[in-house]
């Protein structure tokens, strides 16, 4: 069974067992299953990079459904179920003018594994609309909830990658989103930019969306077209002294306040210096467009890619003394 339409990287591997679920009871039986001791959950297949073949039971979570499930006179509470796809999710939101993921749209993937790397954009995270979630857990099929604090989100982070990895499979999430006043963040990047080219002065939640989607269109290549995953790498966190010492040599470069010692360095930036940019081997490379996002332009291997990943951090390392850790997950 080939799981090429089921990873955005469009990675050509095959399961020996696929299942779709779509009800919780349904993914309790098939978690149950003894005869497929290795088992992969598959979300929206957009934030892992597939090696190899998978010799056992792959279980795709196709959970659906939105609801409103509590308000009050200022916020909504909307439950959204794994298998949603995220910008649907946010299309609902937009469509029904609650506020708070506007920033966060056409970002690939679903809503049950976007709290597992607290996705993030343009200044926003999940963590801040984020109310609580349910997951199951693997072994025992129980229901666990978890509020936003037991969550430990953080920079691409969350306890579903610590303590909590490959243990639970989110079912369902709450976010808690505005009804009125939407504290909109237009300050990050090129929104305020963008929102002046198309003559909006006063904007309201739609158009940031129609901002965003803008600015993603124009830097991240459409998965649909050019199989990726997103940033592959994450933006690392550098003490303040390597960073001076980094500026000595690079006057311009970018970085974003992390805590008094720290500071956060963009992995684009640190690739394009080190000339890899557009860069294209074969049928896989570096996108032209933005040098964190690595593409397979057709029959790229996942071997070739983790390959490519492996050669930019030494890379990086060499030049600049900065490791690189990549965000998606290999598999
Ligand atoms: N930059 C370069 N060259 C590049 C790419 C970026 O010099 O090829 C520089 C830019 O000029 C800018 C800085 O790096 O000064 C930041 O670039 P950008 O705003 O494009 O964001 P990013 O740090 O590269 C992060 C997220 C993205 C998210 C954007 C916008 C991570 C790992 N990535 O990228 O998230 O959309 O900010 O908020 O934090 C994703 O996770 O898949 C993803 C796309």
């Amino acid at each position: 069974f080939s799981l090429k339409p089921f990873n955005t990287f469009g990675i050509n591997v095959n399961a020996s067992h696929f299942v779709s679920v779509s009800t919780v009871s349904e993914l309790k039986s098939v978690l149950s299953l003894k005869e497929y001791p290795k088992k992969l959950i598959l979300g929206g297949g957009s934030n892992m990079l597939l090696t190899k073949d998978f010799n056992g039971l792959v279980i795709h979570i196709n959970l659906k459904g939105i609801e409103v499930v509590n308000e009050d006179s200022d916020f909504v509470y909307v439950k959204a179920h794994a298998g949603e796809n995220w910008h649907d999710f946010v299309l609902w939101c937009l469509s029904h003018n609650y506020g708070g993921v506007e920033n966060l749209s056409l970002i690939p993937g679903n809503v049950g594994t976007a709290p597992i790397q607290n996705i993030g954009a343009y200044g926003v995270e999940l963590k801040d609309v984020f109310h609580t979630c349910e997951a199951m857990h693997i072994n025992t099929g129980e229901i666990t909830s978890f509020t936003n604090a037991q969550c430990q989100f953080g920079y691409r982070h969350s306890i579903f990658k610590q303590e909590a990895k490959d243990q639970y499979i989110i079912t369902q999430v709450t976010f808690k989103l505005t009804k009125h006043e939407h504290k909109l963040h237009i300050n990050y990047g090129t929104i305020a930019l963008e929102l002046e080219q198309m003559h909006i002065k006063n904007p309201s939640i739609q158009d940031i969306s129609k901002a965003v989607i803008s600015i993603r269109e124009s830097k991240l290549p459409n998965p649909k077209v050019i199989g990726n995953s997103g940033s592959f790498f994450k933006n690392p966190i550098v003490s303040k002294s390597l960073y001076q010492t980094l500026l000595q040599n690079f006057e311009d470069l970018p970085s974003y306040p992390v805590s008094e010692t720290e500071v956060k360095i963009p992995a684009g930036w640190l690739i394009e210096k080190a000339g890899f940019k557009g860069k294209r081997f074969g049928d896989y490379g570096v996108h032209k467009n933005q040098a964190l996002v690595l593409v397979n332009y057709g029959d790229a291997t996942g071997n070739d890619i983790l390959e490519l990943s492996k050669l930019i951090q030494e890379t990086i390392k060499r030049l600049f003394n900065v490791s690189i850790e990549a965000e998606v997950n290999i598999i």
